[in-house]
Parts: C-alpha cells; structure tokens; sequence
C-alpha cells in the first residue's frame, strides 16, 4: 500500500513512517517543514534503508497536494500536519485556526477528486477538555471546557470529518486520540525536536538533565492526587506510530464496521510528575533538579486513557515500560546535545 503522510517529517509522522516501511508499506512525505527539517527524512531513510518520496509543500496548496494525487498511485493518508503548540496558539488563533483547518479541508477536497477515501486523523485527547470521569473513553464528552484555539481545531476537524463522512458514503475516518506521546526511536537517529525553549514536560526534563536548563519547574503539587502533582497518561513515540499501522490496515482491509471510528491511543495507566521524574532518575541514574512552583493556567489535574477499544479493535496495546521510552528520551537528549 501507499500511504501518503501529511506532516510526515515531524515527530509523530517520522515515527509513523519508519514503522509502515518496517511493515512493508510505501510511503510518501508531505511536509512544508514548519517545524521540522529534512535532515529527518534522511534519517528515516537510513533507519529503513528505503528512498522516500518527500515533497516540500504546504498542505494548503492546492496545486501542489494535486500534484501528489494525480502522480502518486495513494491508498490511503494519514494527516499529521499542523501547528500543536498550546501556547502558541492562543497568541496566534487565527494562524491556528488557519493552517490546521484549511489544510484539512484542502486535504479532504483533493482526496474526494482522486477517489482516495480513506484518512487517519491525528487528533488529541485535548477534545476531551476537563474529563468529569476517568478514565476516558471514546464516549467521553468532547468539545466541553476546551481551553485553547489549537485544542478547537482539533475538535472542529473531528466534526468536519464526522459531516464529510455522512455526505460521502466512500468516506473511511479513523480519528486517533493521542494521549501525551513521549520519548524518541531507539536509534536515537530520530526525536522530538522541541521549538525553543520546551512547553512540554519530558523535553524540559532532559534539557535539565543534561544542564541546558537550571531545574524544572513542577506545575503544582497541591492537586487532588496521591502525591499532589498531576496525572497524565505517557504513550511512547514508537508504540504510538505502531498504531497508525494497525489503524490503515483496518481501513485498506475494509474491517471498519462505522464509516468513522475513534481511538484513544494511551497506555490506560496515569503518572504523576513527580513519579516521572523519579523513574527518570531510576531509569538513567541522572538527577533531574527540580522546584515545585505554581500551577499553569490551563493545566488539567488528571487524565489518563481507556484504551480497550484499541486493544480489541486494532490489536493494538502500548508494550514500552515507562523506564525504557525514558532511556529512548535521555538517549536522543544526549545525542542532540
Ligand atoms: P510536529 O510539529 O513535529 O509535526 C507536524 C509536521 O507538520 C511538522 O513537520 C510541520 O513542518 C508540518 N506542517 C505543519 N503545517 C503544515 C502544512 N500546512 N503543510 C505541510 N506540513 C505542515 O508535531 P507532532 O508532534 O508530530 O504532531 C503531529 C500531529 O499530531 C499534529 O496534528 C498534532 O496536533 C497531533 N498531536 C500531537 C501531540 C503531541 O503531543 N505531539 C498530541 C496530540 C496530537
Ligand atoms: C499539552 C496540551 C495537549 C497537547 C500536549 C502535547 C494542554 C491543556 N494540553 O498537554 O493538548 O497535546 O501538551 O503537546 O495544554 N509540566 C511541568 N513542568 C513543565 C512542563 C510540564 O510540571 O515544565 C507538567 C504539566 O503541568 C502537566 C505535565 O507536566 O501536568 C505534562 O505537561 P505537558 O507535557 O505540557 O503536556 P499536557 O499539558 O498534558
């Protein structure tokens, strides 16, 4: 099969196309490089031992997305391109709501022209805003107590997909919740490569540990939980991808029984931060300095996934210990610098 990946070079999409080669999929990368290099298509090509076709566009570009369709035999896409920085987004909603709306509607047009109809769309489990039950499940409200523009286009696109799929009974969504993804390729050839100085935990982390920043700051250890400081579900990067594989082969093997299904993608099990950062230490035996200080605006206390539907519909169940994707993480800190 041919997968087209919008987004391809990025964090997610990298480790997604190492693991449909490795299945013997074809591959073809769509990225304007926003916020990624082509060095990583290098990479991918020399973990795989593979040539990829990359073409460097926007996917809001019409002429060059037909290009791809009308020239490329593709089976099936999985949209990863976007902008996800949380913070970013509220100082610039209308560039969010620009790039991750428009291009997936671009997307969705040139699909239907081509007779293409199948998608895998990366979306987040930011729809779920603050969870009133845990754990999560794909019936879980969503769209309620969302606190960002990027977590709005998430939630836009999903309704997008959702009206599409009615108008055009061809139409075959599967909408993958990713919970928190972390860690890096155990190569350490491929990671996450934060846009400077890191919003997210586990970059932050190991730019302290290895000395680029003074401490972490640990957002709050007054919450309702065991040790007070809050509770996120850590997926690890390359089970996640793993479950892309899974998720377009239901849909090239036509087994999805719904015209769109959704997929929480985490491990079922919530970490306090605090517990990461001491199994960090563990894991590595380098220590993380750290101040507790005040909770972030907008930070949720806890949430982790239900992930059976994806354990019993996929076959697909997150296996990397927490210890090991945090190795893969210092790892790949390590080799950056
Ligand atoms: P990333 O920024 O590393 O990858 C996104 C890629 O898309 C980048 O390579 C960027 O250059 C490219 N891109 C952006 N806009 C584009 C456009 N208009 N045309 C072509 N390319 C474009 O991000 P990621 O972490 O790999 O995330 C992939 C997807 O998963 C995103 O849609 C993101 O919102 C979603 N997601 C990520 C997380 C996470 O924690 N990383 C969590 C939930 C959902
Ligand atoms: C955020 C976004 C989510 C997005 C994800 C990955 C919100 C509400 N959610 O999730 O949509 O998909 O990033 O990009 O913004 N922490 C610290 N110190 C730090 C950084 C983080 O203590 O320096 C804590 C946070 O309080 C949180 C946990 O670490 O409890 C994880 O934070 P982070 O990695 O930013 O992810 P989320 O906030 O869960």
């Amino acid at each position: 099969m041919k997968i087209l990946l919008t987004g391809g070079a990025g964090y997610i999409g990298s480790h997604t196309a190492i693991e449909l080669i490795q299945s013997g999929h074809n591959v073809v990368i769509m990225d304007d490089l926003s916020n990624s290099s082509a060095e990583v298509i290098r990479r991918i090509e020399d973990i795989t031992k593979t040539t990829i076709p990359f073409v460097k566009a926007d996917v809001r570009d019409k002429a060059a997305l037909e290009e791809v369709f009308a020239n490329q035999q593709i089976d099936a896409v999985i949209h990863f391109a976007g902008f996800k920085a949380v913070g970013e987004s509220v100082a610039k909603p209308l560039e969010y709501y620009d790039n991750n709306l428009v291009s997936s509607l671009v997307l969705l047009e040139t699909m239907q022209k081509h007779h293409v109809n199948k998608i895998v769309f990366s979306s987040s489990a930011t729809v779920y805003g603050n969870p009133e039950s845990l754990p999560l499940t794909e019936e879980s409200p969503t769209g309620q107590g969302i606190t960002n523009p990027y977590g709005q286009t998430k939630f836009m696109i999903e309704q997008i997909l959702q009206d599409a799929a009615v108008a055009n009974p061809e139409l075959e969504v599967s909408i993958l919740r990713y919970f928190n993804p972390i860690g890096a390729h155990p190569t350490a050839l491929i990671g996450e490569v934060p846009n400077g100085a890191p919003a997210n935990l586990i970059p932050y982390l190991t730019q302290t540990a290895i000395g680029i920043r003074e401490q972490l700051a640990v957002f709050g250890d007054d919450y309702n939980t065991p040790d007070g400081s809050p509770i996120r579900d850590y997926i690890d990067i390359v089970d996640l991808a793993r479950a892309h594989v899974e998720a377009v082969r239901r849909l090239v093997e036509r087994q999805a029984t719904e015209p769109l299904e959704v997929f929480n993608l985490g491990t079922g099990r919530g970490v306090s931060v605090l517990e990461l950062i001491r199994t960090f230490e563990e894991a590595t035996g380098v220590r993380v300095p750290y101040q507790i200080v005040g909770r972030r605006e907008g930070d949720i206390e806890q949430v982790w996934a239900d992930p059976a539907r994806a354990n019993r519909v996929l076959g697909w169940t997150a296996r990397t210990p927490l210890s090991e994707t945090l190795r893969n993480a210092w790892k790949w800190q390590q080799r950056q610098g």
